[in-house]
């Protein structure tokens, strides 16, 4: 059995990953902001009340995170289910944007996962199978091209990369780094016309952690067992030179661009221009 800390447990996909590992046998740290309103998570504890436990955590909050690994010190963890998130403000367009809603966007979903890991990893280094999954989103692939929801969308780009960042410095201590985009989940963020329910979600993550392995180049793993790409399916390099920039199709090893170039193999390439933007 193993010892798995969810953010953001009180309701949604936290909630229901919460359920899922309790419904295992799993122990659950569920977090919650307040945990004087507990609301669904409270009937969720009275059907295993020996197997959930909760503690507060305002996830932007470093007093927060630092009195939560306190509580902790000295407990293995095995999973840690980094759930919390938020949508951002009302007004995130490239033409109107709040930008003090999406700093605080940015403090939730991006600056707290590292900062909740960093907390934890004494505990994460007391297991023998430490795992850290952070929840993203597809918004935040660089192969979708919408433009709405542009804090949302940067700031899950930006959790994808900083989890890359973590997954490569604690290879060698054998703790296994990723991200994994929820599917479209009927939740307050999702809405009810979402296609699944938190349940069927939380199920295929469980899977996802269950399947991770230690690798520097995380994997953006989706729900049902798929994956995203991390860039831009086509032009998946970008290579600028002196006079001009055109992109490389890792697939073909052609250019795309300048025309001039479209047959030069990929090395000519590199030693023409010397500067490879990923
Ligand atoms: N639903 C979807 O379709 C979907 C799709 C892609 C990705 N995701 C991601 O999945 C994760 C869970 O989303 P959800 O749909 O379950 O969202 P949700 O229903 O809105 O729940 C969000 C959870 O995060 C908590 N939270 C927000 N800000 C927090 C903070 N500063 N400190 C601590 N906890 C905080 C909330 O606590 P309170 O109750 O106290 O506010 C709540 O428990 C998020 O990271 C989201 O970006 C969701």
């Amino acid at each position: 059995m193993s010892t798995v800390l969810v953010t953001g447990a009180n309701r949604g996909i936290g909630l229901a990953l919460v359920s899922a590992y309790a419904d295992r046998g799993d122990t659950v740290i569920a977090t919650v902001r307040n945990p004087d309103r507990l609301h669904d998570l409270a009937t969720v504890i009275e059907s295993r009340p020996d197997r959930i436990e909760v503690h507060r955590l305002e996830v932007t909050d470093a007093g927060s995170i630092a009195a939560l690994a306190e509580r902790l010190a000295g407990r293995p963890i095995d999973v840690l289910i980094n759930n919390a998130g938020t949508i951002g403000p009302d007004h995130q367009s490239t033409a109107d944007m709040d930008y003090d809603g999406w700093l605080t966007t940015f403090r939730i979903n991006t600056l707290a996962p590292l900062a909740v890991a960093r907390a934890l990893l004494p505990n994460l280094r007391l297991s023998d199978r430490g795992k850290i999954l952070t929840i993203s989103s597809g918004m935040g692939s660089m192969s979708t091209t919408n433009s709405d929801h542009v804090a949302y969308r940067a700031s899950k780009a930006a959790v994808n990369k900083e989890m890359q960042c973590l997954a490569t410095d604690l290879a060698e201590e054998g703790i296994a780094v990723a991200v994994c985009h929820p599917g479209w989940v009927r939740t307050e963020m999702g809405g009810e016309n979402a296609d699944i329910s938190p349940e069927v979600s939380a199920t295929g993550i469980q899977h996802v952690v269950d399947r991770l392995a230690l690798t520097r180049t995380p994997v953006f793993h989706v729900w049902d067992g798929g994956v995203l790409p991390w860039c831009a399916r086509r032009s998946a390099a970008v290579f600028a030179g002196a006079r001009n920039v055109f992109f490389v199709d890792r697939r073909t090893a052609a250019t795309i661009l300048p025309s001039g170039l479209a047959a030069a193999p990929v090395a000519s390439i590199f030693a023409a221009v010397g500067a490879a933007v990923d």
